[in-house]
């Protein structure tokens, strides 16, 4: 008769394409049930945005059909989402399991579309997903949404934030009477809204939080970085950017912080030609990737030039929620699985790196241990 030892045996030759891992040693066989042949579990992937989750489901159950003894075989697929970041209390945001910023060289690049989409695209996998618009200087997420009139209340000294499409949203524009002089402000008062807004919001159980900041290598982004730990940054570029120099220069500025870099993705790529489906990179092809070659990160994805995208942000209508099979929002979605992936990536090493410091620290404990008394027998 088939036993538990087989069936995990059979399960751990299925590996997990991003964290190149086999499935059962990342713990994500849950539940496991054998009794008389017949095999119960759960498989909980790591993301419900996981760009692989159809093939790892059809890995394994082709590695299960192998086991010819087994009567019955049932199979609940879930997920839940690894915690990207190090979540010690102490630095607050404890229910933000990762934190991606969204960092740009030059304005206008479309960080703020691509925050906004990326967000709607994570939450349509059923993801709790929060957006905060760091640009206080000028603040784009509430028209973006069509959240003109929404604001934040404050309960318990915390902000509540605001709610649109599923999202948690926190935006300076949501100040109408202080956000015309935010442009007045200095630094310091700057971060500190920032950090405001990152730890004295009442975010609750968050997957994932996208913090869309203003262009280049100021107050903001360096707030961001050096205030609470995060997943990572996803760098957004056009093909401009790669003659221009000044993506590398905001890349090279969260490098030196040692922020994780998740990777980039390059929006305004391509022009789809409406009648023939073709792409049309009319303005090069090959600078993201150049770029994620420069810095070793992954490039994420690609976002077509659509007027359909541009009109969404404008009408408060966002392409993810008016128009999701249509071109641009596929790619969103495939770009968003790509970095909800890299986030796991993230977790995986996290995971790694507390099991061998906690490793060390045993073995520096048993090295400090007093070695037993010598016998004084004579
Ligand atoms: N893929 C796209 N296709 C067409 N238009 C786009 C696309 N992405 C962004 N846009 C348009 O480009 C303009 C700039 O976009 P957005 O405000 O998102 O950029 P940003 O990088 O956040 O700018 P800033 O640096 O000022 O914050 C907007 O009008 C937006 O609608
Ligand atoms: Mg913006």
């Amino acid at each position: 008769m088939v036993g538990i030892d087989q069936v995990l045996e059979k399960l751990s030759t299925v590996i997990d394409p991003d964290l190149k891992k086999d499935i059962v040693s990342m713990g994500m066989i849950k539940d496991l049930e054998l009794n008389d042949g017949n095999l119960k579990f759960t498989l909980e992937l790591t993301t419900p945005a996981c760009p692989f989750n159809v093939e790892i489901e059809e890995d394994v159950r082709k590695a299960i059909g192998e086991i010819s003894e087994l009567k019955n075989f049932d199979m609940n697929v879930t997920a839940k989402v690894m915690e990207g970041r190090s979540l010690d209390a102490d630095t607050g945001m404890a229910t933000v399991k990762n934190i991606i910023g969204v960092a740009s060289g030059k304005g206008g690049v479309g960080k703020s579309t691509v925050s906004l989409n990326l967000a709607l695209a994570l939450s349509q996998t059923g993801a709790k997903v929060g957006l905060l618009d760091a640009d206080i200087y000028g603040p784009s997420i509430p028209l973006m949404l069509g959240m003109k009139d929404a604001f934040m209340e404050v309960e318990d000294n915390k902000l509540q934030p605001a709610e649109s499409n599923g999202l948690k949203v926190v935006s300076f524009g949501f100040f109408a009477e202080q956000s015309h002089q935010a442009a007045i402000y200095r630094g310091p008062i700057i971060s500190g809204i920032l950090k405001q807004f990152l730890v004295d919001t009442n975010w609750a159980d968050l997957d994932y939080l996208i913090v869309d900041l203003p262009p280049g290598t100021g107050d903001i982004p360096l707030t961001l970085a050096q205030t609470i730990p995060i997943t990572g940054i996803l760098v957004i570029t056009t093909p401009q950017d790669v003659a221009s120099n000044v993506a590398v220069k905001a890349v090279g500025m969260f490098e030196k912080l040692n922020v994780p870099l998740l990777g980039v993705v390059e929006n305004m790529s391509h022009f789809i030609c409406p009648n023939c489906d073709e792409k049309h990179y009319i303005f090069g092809e090959g600078g993201a990737k150049k770029i994620s070659e420069q810095f070793n990160m992954p490039f994420l994805g690609e976002i077509p030039l659509n007027s359909g995208i541009m009109s969404g942000s404008d009408l408060g209508k966002p392409i993810m929620i008016t128009d999701p099979e249509s071109p641009g929002a596929v790619a969103f979605r495939t770009s968003a699985k790509n970095i909800a992936a890299q986030c796991s990536i993230q977790a995986a090493k996290l995971q790694e790196e507390m099991k061998s410091e906690s490793t060390e620290q045993e073995s520096e404990n048993s090295a400090k241990k007093p070695a037993p008394e010598a016998s004084t027998s004579t």
